[in-house]
């Protein structure tokens, strides 16, 4: 299975720092971020990696990670012109993927302690369609949310202002390759973004969404607290 790992947009809730480098070069304990993506993909025996990124710090990018090697990875990139979405970014992974080709991906500000390999060898078995992995959270409006009704995700609401579970669904996501013309088929939502929940959702919609759980602690480092959240966790872990 291949890996795509998205690093583009603006990191706007990070900012001043990311007025001067991509969020996903920011340190998180001891690494810069994108690190962690690709060594969980690597670990995971993921060993053909598409990163996608902005302009900002491209050169940056290569300069860290070259072609991957030292991460056990071979390391394809491609340039998002701008921010126009998550799934305008993974749009861009359609050459990448071969026709009949299932793969990972993993929006590069998730930092996780599970590993992807479970997650990996239960889509393998399933016969189409995608699956999405789930965290139970205190607060879940800053996220896509699973609307469950007997334990099958019905559809997934977009930071809502009324959740209707504690589930959030984390930005790890397993697809086959229709999703690339399920992809061509959308329209960008209110904030003017392609969406990944819009996609999802015509998965859930057509009954091929599965989920899984993760059961080790998860964060989205998009933020200034979740960002010094992230440190501590991974402090703890190493120590
Ligand atoms: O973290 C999980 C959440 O991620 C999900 O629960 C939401 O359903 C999903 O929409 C997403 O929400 P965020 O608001 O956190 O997404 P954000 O704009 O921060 O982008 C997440 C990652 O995707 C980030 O690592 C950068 C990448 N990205 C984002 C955009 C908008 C791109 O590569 N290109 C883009 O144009």
């Amino acid at each position: 299975m291949k890996g795509v790992v998205l690093a583009g947009g603006t990191g706007s809730r990070l900012r001043p720092l990311t007025n001067i480098i991509n969020k996903h070069l920011l340190p998180v304990g001891d690494l810069p971020m994108i690190q962690y993506a690709i060594e969980k993909l690597s670990k995971a025996g993921i060993q053909d990696v598409l990163l996608i990124t902005g302009k900002q710090s491209a050169g940056l990018y290569l300069e860290y990670l070259g072609g991957g090697d030292k991460f056990g990875v071979r390391l394809t990139y491609k340039l998002q012109e701008k921010a126009g979405g998550i799934a305008e970014a993974l749009a861009l992974a359609d050459a990448f993927i071969q026709p009949g080709e299932k793969f990972v991906v993993l929006l590069g500000d998730n930092l996780f302690e599970d590993s992807l390999v479970p997650m990996i060898d239960t889509f393998k078995n399933q016969l189409e369609g995608a699956m999405v992995i789930l965290k139970e959270v205190a607060d879940p409006r800053r996220y896509g949310v699973a609307c469950m009704k007997d334990g099958i995700i019905q559809r997934i609401d977009e930071k809502p202002e009324h959740p209707t579970s504690q589930y959030a669904v984390t930005g790890i996501y397993l697809f086959d390759s229709a999703v690339f013309d399920i992809m061509k088929t959308q329209t960008p939502s209110n904030r003017g973004e392609l969406e990944i929940t819009d996609v999802n959702n015509v998965y859930a919609a057509a009954g091929k969404l599965s989920h899984g759980f993760f059961s080790g602690w998860w964060i989205d480092a998009g933020t200034h607290e979740s960002l010094f959240q992230a440190t501590l966790f991974l402090r703890k872990e190493d120590s």
